[in-house]
């Protein structure tokens, strides 16, 4: 295992992403982490992180000097390698000119950490800091023209820093670095596949849960999906999955989960028909929040009743994925008071948000697992890739996407023209390239002309946009040809639609869903 310590940096987790690309697992952890737990967790080499610190701000944070004497591998990256040349008496100043971007590296020394890297590589850089003088023992291994020490070695002792970041895309053999890092420096064996994470996770299943009983939700989405696959590898009829029809799913959808949980995975998943409750719950109610709120609640209501109904259950599973557990460095915290900032948008809610003082063990099988390889497991266990790969869909579903008001005529309206913008995004080949297409019904109606006849109809918005991981993102430029498909098809097929409007409006400031 490689741990990483992070500094702050916004690309820790994503060292640890390249790193586990090579087969090898890794963790991201704080940078508080004492000797005691890193000996314990027996890493075979370290990477300190970048981080919006320098080195000589009062209070930038320090890893524990202790792991200069633990005999492993380090790789400093950007502010990880001033702070290893800080800690070992080198030196490190504000540069002259800070470098930011793509840069070339001359290679001084082409062996060890940058065997395989081309000379003149770009290598993506992002600091003010830089390092003048290196520490006793180090060697020069490239620079740049604004950067003398952009790659150092300590090789006796497999000490390394580089100012740059090879974990970005744009670091031209960035990952070459990575994987000679891995292998031939900290020697490990590329053992953390999709088949060993399968294996071993099922061993820990029947470890934990013995003879008792497990009740998982499911929702559709891949994460469930592959948890309840695994569970029931593990404990067969101990795992029951339970479906909550809230009746804002897409077209079709609630069936063909059914179908194929029965027909092709042969487990059996209780339905349970909610759809009138839900939709008489939120009968009238106009606030978004209110919304998502009474959503919310009545979820855990029919959840309490059917797992009761049900169990009792010592267990429940829960889809919980890495990057909800990375213990990573608080760079969100308030100067003055020291609590955690968090600024709330909008009550988010899906099915793992049960409250925690319900009467269950948790057991979350997938919590090592960034997304693409919960993907990769689901794919190695035979999930249909429009379970592998589909796209978020928020708790709440369709019920958001109408905008005011819910009610049956509108969720039909909205479930149609969603099928549509679903099946020629497909059929565009752009379903992978995209990260949500869907349809908003607006509670507005306007005039148009069908035949010699005048319509006064809805209208649909098309939200179609592009992001890495929903926080920001920005509108897809889809083909304007394969906008006038979409549209023409809504509105001829749709019935109680005369008129597609294309949102053109990027996050922040508007949010990817309506409401
Ligand atoms: P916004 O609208 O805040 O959405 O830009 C960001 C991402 O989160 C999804 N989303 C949700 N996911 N439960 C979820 O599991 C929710 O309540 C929820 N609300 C929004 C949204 O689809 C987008 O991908």
């Amino acid at each position: 295992m490689i741990v990483i310590l992070d500094f702050g940096s916004q690309y820790s987790e994503l060292i640890a992403r390249r790193i586990r690309e090579t087969q090898v697992y890794s963790e991201v952890l704080s940078y508080r982490t004492t000797i005691e737990q890193l000996k314990k967790l027996n890493p075979a080499g370290i990477i300190l992180s970048g981080g919006p610190s320098s080195v000589y701000d009062a209070g930038a944070p320090q890893c524990d000097p202790g792991i200069w004497q633990l005999g492993i591998p380090v790789m400093g990256v950007c502010y990880g390698m001033q702070l290893m040349v800080q800690q070992l008496g080198g030196g490190v100043e504000r540069a002259e000119r800070g470098e930011y971007g793509k840069a070339s590296i001359a290679i001084d020394d082409p062996t060890d950490l940058l065997t395989n890297v081309d000379p003149g590589s770009t290598m993506w850089m992002s600091h003010g800091d830089s390092v003048t003088d290196m520490p006793d023992g180090f060697e020069l291994l490239a620079h740049t023209d604004n950067t003398p020490c952009a790659a150092i070695a300590n090789h006796t002792q497999k000490f390394y820093g580089v100012q740059f970041h090879p974990e970005v895309v744009h670091s031209i053999g960035g990952q070459a670095m990575i994987r000679n890092f891995v292998y031939h420096i900290c020697e490990c064996q590329p053992t953390w596949t999709t088949e060993a994470f399968v294996d071993e996770a099922v061993r820990e299943v029947r470890a934990r849960v013995g003879d008792k009983r497990v009740l998982l939700a499911l929702s559709g989405g891949v994460d469930s999906s592959t948890l309840a696959f695994l569970l029931h590898r593990a404990i067969g009829s101990q795992l029951t999955c339970m479906f909550i029809d809230q009746g804002f799913m897409r077209k079709g959808e609630p069936e063909r989960l059914m179908k194929l949980f029965k027909d092709q995975f042969h487990i059996s998943v209780e339905y349970v028909m909610a759809r009138e409750r839900f939709i008489g719950a939120i009968a009238g109610v106009d606030d978004p929040e209110q919304k998502r709120k009474i959503i919310g609640h009545e979820f855990i209501r029919v959840f309490e009743e059917e797992s009761k109904r049900l169990g009792p259950f010592d267990y429940l599973a829960q889809g919980t994925l890495y990057p909800d557990v990375i213990e990573s460095a608080d760079t969100n915290v308030d100067p003055k008071t020291g609590e955690r900032v968090a600024v709330k948008i909008k009550s988010h809610h899906n099915v793992g948000g049960l409250p925690k003082d319900l009467q269950f063990k948790l057991i979350e099988p997938l919590r090592k697992l960034f997304k693409d390889e919960v993907r990769n497991v689901g794919r190695s266990i035979d999930l249909p890739e429009e379970i592998v790969n589909r796209q978020p869909f928020p708790g709440p579903g369709l019920a958001i996407r109408i905008l005011g008001p819910v009610d049956d005529e509108k969720l039909n309206i909205l479930r149609d023209a969603d099928l549509i913008v679903r099946q020629e995004i497909n059929k565009a080949g752009l379903y992978n390239d995209i990260w949500q297409a869907f349809a908003v019904l607006l509670p507005v109606r306007s005039v148009g002309v069908m035949g010699d006849q005048r319509t006064y109809a809805y209208p649909i918005v098309l939200r179609i946009v592009s992001s890495e991981d929903g926080m920001t993102a920005d509108w897809a430029r889809i083909p304007y040809d394969l906008m006038e498909i979409i549209s023409n098809r809504i509105v001829n097929e749709v019935d109680g639609v005369n008129r597609v409007v294309y949102d053109i409006t990027s996050k922040p400031p508007g949010t990817i869903e309506w409401e």
